[in-house]
């Protein structure tokens, strides 16, 4: 049943490539975060949106994602000067934008600059073959892209979690979406203004009570789990320090585990063998044909 159902997907995507079906799935048929949450098979997650083909976090690379079928498409963001959620991955905006074009000087941040100054700004410009069409894009420009026929998987790069928290509330998005952030106090306070989102918490940290972790110690483990769990997280979505044994672990604490950011086949194959729930990659496709091809 497994197999036949991704060998569906595969035709799914096969047909969107071709442009054989609409790319956007009707919006009343897109699973909520908790439908996700109890998938069979595992979640591919758009990483950046589709950033092996198009400009990470741009429109474009959202559009792709979608046409890919993945389940949930990821962003970062960060506030404007003004407050507004806006889509981007540094903490500047030199490499993704051509702020340091336009504007001159160099170390441009998001939050030095309101909301309709960024909106001058090109995202696809610096992208082999460049995009010359892709506008800076705020979180909400993000979603009325991704929503249409995925779920928004926000990565909280900076920023308060009341506005957050205030924004998926007033557009009536709760739990249509999915929350995740390495801040875990950002997720604690989330978590405190609202029970119901699903959240996930990202690691491992690189350090505690001031001292850098070692690769074992970061790795993800019941140490961790249990601390995911007191905050009331349902995913853990860690790097590929993950096995089978975390996995259970997770598992019979009602924990989800997706891992990040695995663009290769070995890799991908590996992690699907300890049971992870979710893999978040640059090329979504790529996971569709791992999912594929196994027996
Ligand atoms: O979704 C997880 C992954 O995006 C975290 O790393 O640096 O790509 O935001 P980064
Ligand atoms: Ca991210």
């Amino acid at each position: 049943m497994h197999t036949i159902n991704v060998i569906l997907w595969m035709t799914l995507v096969s047909l969107l490539a071709c442009g054989m079906v609409s790319s956007t799935r009707a919006a009343t048929t897109t699973p909520t975060a908790l439908q996700l949450l109890r998938s069979k098979r595992p979640l591919v997650i758009g990483h950046r949106g589709y950033a092996a083909v198009a400009p990470e976090n741009s429109l474009p690379s959202f559009q792709r994602a979608l046409a890919a079928g993945a389940d949930l498409i990821e962003l970062d963001y960060y506030h404007s000067k003004d407050g507004v959620p806006v889509v981007v991955h540094d903490d500047t905006l030199d490499r993704t934008t051509d702020a340091v074009q336009r504007w001159g000087g160099s170390k441009h941040r998001p939050g030095d600059y309101t909301v309709s100054q960024l909106k001058e700004l090109q995202t696809g410009l610096w992208f082999k073959p460049p995009y010359p069409d892709a506008p800076f894009p705020t979180l909400t420009d993000a979603f009325d892209v991704i929503q249409k026929g995925s779920v928004t998987l926000i990565e909280r790069k900076g920023g308060d979690a009341a506005t957050c928290v205030q924004l998926l509330r007033d557009r009536g998005l709760i739990n249509r979406v999915i929350v995740q952030s390495f801040d875990w106090a950002y997720l604690r306070a989330f978590r405190a203004m609202d029970r119901d989102q699903v959240l996930a918490a990202l690691g491992p940290p690189y350090s505690r009570d001031g001292k850098r972790l070692t690769e074992s110690e970061r790795a993800l483990n019941a140490r961790w789990l249990d601390e995911i769990q007191s905050m009331g997280m349902q995913v853990a979505a860690w790097n590929k320090q993950v096995d089978k044994t975390a996995v259970r672990a997770a598992h019979r604490r009602g924990l989800k585990v997706w891992v990040y950011t695995i663009n290769d086949e070995a890799t991908a194959h590996q992690l699907l063998d300890a049971g992870v729930d979710g893999i978040i990659s640059d090329n979504p496709a790529l996971i569709w044909k791992c999912l594929a091809t196994r027996r």
